[in-house]
């Protein structure tokens, strides 16, 4: 792999693609700095050569152009503070001003420019647009691992315009390195933990991963589509109609395949989906009509952690119900317990972005895990074997 260790960034300019796509709160504080941090080694390599850096990142979705509550300035103080210097900050990522500030820029200083999906063509790939992004800086180097799976112009088009400097920062090789860990011989027993609102979302790792774990804990939403193939009734729960059928094509894989695949057996169910509703406990598979499953219930926790705990590779992603809610966060704390158990007691774990990720890190939990990804979507789609615009750019001559 081509890192940045490769590379003397001294008297260079890098133009660095970093995935800063943060949750930001109605003030616009940071709620949750994962990414920044994990980016902080890569940035502080190339000042240490000599280099200055050029940070470049997308924040949310924003539809049609500037929107405030999308712009990177928000994060300008906490780089600041990070690097202990002032960073500087293009009020667009590219035309005049950028240029200007980008050739200004001394060794050891630090330029951030503003979120690129404020144009349409970053996320178009747009030739003409990477080409203008391209002449800020002299190598590119993309640590945008969370972003990975997208073919944008700054994660992967850009990369054309760098044929002999581009290499990837820490992030990335640190994350391809724990995904495969997990993908290629793995200790056993393994155990996936899969969770979340959607199946449609985890088909494909679900299918992938049956011809590698020992167990798989389905969690979340999700289960209740299980439940339904399973031939339970689910009152008003989460349930995706159309997946039914597949989910009892899972269940007869697992069976097929030696697979331990668990379904929730009771859950914490609801007669609305608020904090505030009326609460109690059911088995799964009769939970009672306008009544609905937002949590697994305390018998499945304890099965789970039983699993969990007697495990050497563990793979979590997705959380166990609606975390968000303080009634419904039982389970996935349980998990969580259970997932740091196991890893102090020399198991390796990698958390899965997205909401699991935000639930460790809620939880304080980060640094008893041995790796928390930084991404979501783009973990998946490595794990299911398609190949990462974001990695292809750097590592294929012919890209
Ligand atoms: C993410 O948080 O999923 C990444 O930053 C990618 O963002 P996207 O899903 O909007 O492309
Ligand atoms: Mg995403």
């Amino acid at each position: 792999m081509r890192t940045v260790d490769a590379y003397n960034f001294a008297g260079k300019k890098a133009l660095v693609r970093v995935d800063f796509n943060v949750p930001l709160d109605a003030d616009y504080r940071i709620t949750d700095d994962t990414r920044i941090r994990a980016a902080v080694p890569t940035i502080q390599k190339i000042l240490n050569d000599g280099g200055a850096v050029i940070l470049m990142s997308h924040l949310g979705r924003p539809k049609t152009g500037p929107e405030e509550k999308y712009s990177l300035r928000h994060l300008v103080d906490r780089l600041s503070k990070e690097f202990n210097t002032t960073v500087k900050f293009a009020t667009d990522c590219v035309g005049p001003e950028a240029a200007q500030l980008a050739q200004d820029l001394k060794p050891g200083e630090i330029l951030l420019l503003e979120n690129l999906r404020f144009h349409k063509a970053e996320e178009k790939g747009d030739l003409e647009f990477a080409r203008e992004l391209s002449t800020l800086g002299d190598v590119y180097v993309n640590d945008a691992f969370g972003t990975a799976h997208r073919e944008h112009a700054s994660t992967a088009v850009i990369a054309r315009y760098f044929p002999n400097d581009k290499v990837m920062g820490y992030v990335m090789h640190a994350e391809l390195d724990n995904a495969r860990r997990v993908m290629d011989n793995a200790e056993r027993p393994y155990t996936a933990i899969m969770g979340g609102a959607k199946i449609s979302d985890k088909i494909l790792i679900i299918e992938k991963l049956m011809d590698k774990v020992d167990n798989l804990l389905i969690g979340g939403g999700m289960s209740y589509t299980f439940v339904k193939a399973d031939g339970g009734e689910i009152g008003s729960s989460l349930v995706e109609e159309d997946k039914v059928e597949l989910a009892r094509r899972l269940i007869a894989m697992a069976r097929e395949k030696g697979v331990n695949l668990m379904i929730p057996v009771d859950s914490i169910i609801a007669d609305e989906f608020s904090n505030e509703a009326n609460v109690d406990t059911a088995l799964s598979h009769h939970i009672k009509p306008l009544w609905m499953g937002l949590d697994i219930g305390p018998n499945a926790r304890e099965m789970y952690a039983d699993v969990i705990r007697n495990s050497k590779t563990i793979l979590w992603n997705g959380p166990m119900g609606v975390f968000e809610m303080s009634n419904f966060s039982v389970g996935t704390e349980a998990v969580a317990e259970a997932v740091v158990d196991a890893t102090r007691r020399g198991a390796y774990s990698l958390i899965g972005g997205g909401d699991s990720a935000a639930a460790v890190n809620q939880l304080g939990y980060a640094d008893r895990v041995s790796y928390v990804s930084t991404g979501g979507g783009a973990l998946l789609e490595y794990m299911e074997g398609k190949t990462l615009p974001g990695v292809a750019a750097i590592e294929r001559d012919d890209y």
